[in-house]
């Protein structure tokens, strides 16, 4: 079986080569010329644990192909999937610019039967979109009659963890509308279904609306959790044991229920956003994912007001240690970290950054500039600082050496964004130390 992925991102070279690795000859598209080179040449554009080896492994073995041209590899595939960026547009909703670039692109070229499958995040209704601008690329060649079906095959992998989410998925969803389509789509999933993972086929709105629904009960759990912290600190109660107390509970179970300072990434805020826009187009309010967003926001502020608190509003001329600037840990992408929004505060607030992020330096370097000063790892980050953001929670960063820190230190204070330290150690070790939701 062949098939194209147009779009070599995240998903789209995860998914490329994740099929490639289960004997599929797959074609990578993109229209990135630099990073098809990179990639004929074994460099990988991202940072994602183990995809390294793999992307070379299916290389060498000729089964996974790289090209910037969808045009001269479409009518040898039976299956093209759509994973090209659908970035937010200025008012929220969801920028379908790229997705229907494809689409025209394959209407433009489609001489056989073939399935298009979106496997971006897209709003219900996207498919419709795409199969139009397809047919409409068919009726100007006079091909109106040429058969072609649409699918939505939406994507669940987390960054950091993205081969292993992909091999062996929770679920996969299919939307589809044809039998002759669904029959394709079971024959390039059937590695999955015979290691008995779950494939759930249903019509593609439903598939469109999965994705979208998936996400935003993600990040309002999420920012339900850090407004319960909040209130904890009111009242003088611990979040943590919340969290253990209320996970417990089978019913909630325990994942993703950590407080923190704030969700980032290059989904969540982007879903959550696009669903209520889409909502309000339709003329629906979605009441509790407009919190999710207000408490998210608030929340990528909340260490920097704690620092604030700390030097009575004035932190000029203070520098301040940031461990960790990439959205989460075991990845590169910065894409609406809450390290952005502290470190802007900071600078703002006439304060210094001293920053360290095990993979996300050069990343940061194209969103920061020169504006901040960037270490060698957290030692180099706390030289002469004032007090430590720690914002990621990368695993190196769980137990430093805190007696040499407090000593290159001007002020042993920590501020823990994700609440990976214990205060009383802490404060045995010499330390102040905030957490999210701590007494
Ligand atoms: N990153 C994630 O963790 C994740 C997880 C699930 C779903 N998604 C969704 O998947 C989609 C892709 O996300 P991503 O993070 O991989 O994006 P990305 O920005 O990393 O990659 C998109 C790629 O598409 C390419 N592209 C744009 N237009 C093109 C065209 N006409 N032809 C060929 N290539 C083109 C770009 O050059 C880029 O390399 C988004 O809709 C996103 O919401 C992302």
């Amino acid at each position: 079986m062949k098939i194209a992925i147009v779009g070599t991102g995240y998903v789209g070279l995860v998914t490329g080569t994740c099929f490639a690795e289960m004997g599929t000859e797959v074609y990578c598209v993109d229209i990135d010329q630099n990073k098809i080179e990179k990639l004929k040449k074994g460099i990988i554009p991202i940072f994602e644990p183990g995809l390294d080896e793999m992307v070379e492994r299916n290389h060498k073995a000729g089964r996974l192909n790289f090209t910037t041209d969808l045009s001269s590899v479409l009518n040898d595939v039976d299956i093209v999937f759509s994973a090209v960026g659908t970035p937010p547009d200025e008012d929220g909703s969801a920028d379908l610019k790229y997705v229907l670039d494809v689409a025209r692109t394959v209407g433009q070229n489609l001489n056989k039967y073939m399935v298009i499958v979106t496997k971006s995040t897209v709003p219900v209704g996207t498919a419709k979109l795409v199969k139009k601008a397809i047919q409409e690329e068919l009726d100007k060649r006079g091909l109106s009659d040429l058969k072609f079906d649409v699918a939505s095959n939406p994507e669940f992998l987390k960054e950091g963890a993205a081969i292993t989410d992909f091999m062996q998925p929770d679920r996969v969803v299919v939307g589809i509308e044809s039998e002759e389509a669904q029959r394709l789509m079971e024959k390039l999933y059937k590695p999955f279904t015979l290691n008995n993972y779950r494939i759930i086929y249903t019509d593609i709105s439903s598939a469109e609306m999965i994705k979208y629904a998936a996400n935003a009960m993600l990040a309002t759990r999420i920012s339900f959790m850090n407004d319960i912290a909040n209130m904890c600190e009111i009242v003088g109660a611990d979040v943590n044991m919340v969290r253990k107390g209320i996970g417990a509970d089978a019913r909630i179970g325990s994942k993703f229920l950590y407080a923190g300072c704030g969700y980032g990434g290059s989904c969540f805020p982007k879903d959550v956003k696009a669903l209520i826009h889409t909502a309000k187009k339709l003329g629906h309010d979605m009441k509790i994912l407009e919190a999710v967003e207000e408490v998210n926001e608030y929340q990528k502020n909340v260490l920097f007001e704690k620092l604030m608190k700390y030097y009575d509003g004035n932190i000029k001329g203070k520098t301040i240690a940031v461990w960790g600037l990439a959205f989460k840990p075991k990845t590169d992408d910065m894409r609406e970290a809450p390290s952005l929004v502290i470190i802007d505060r900071i600078l703002q607030a006439g304060g210094k950054v001293r920053a360290y992020d095990p993979v996300a330096m050069e990343e940061a370097k194209r969103h920061l500039g020169d504006s901040i000063i960037y270490a060698k790892d957290i030692y180099d980050a706390t030289l002469d600082a004032d007090a430590i953001m720690m914002v990621t929670e990368w695993n190196e960063f769980r137990l430093p050496t805190w007696e040499v820190i407090r000593k290159t230190m001007n002020k042993p204070v920590v501020f823990d964004g994700r609440n990976i330290y214990n205060k009383q150690e802490m404060t045995d070790s010499g330390f102040d130390y905030f957490g999210i939701g701590i007494k």
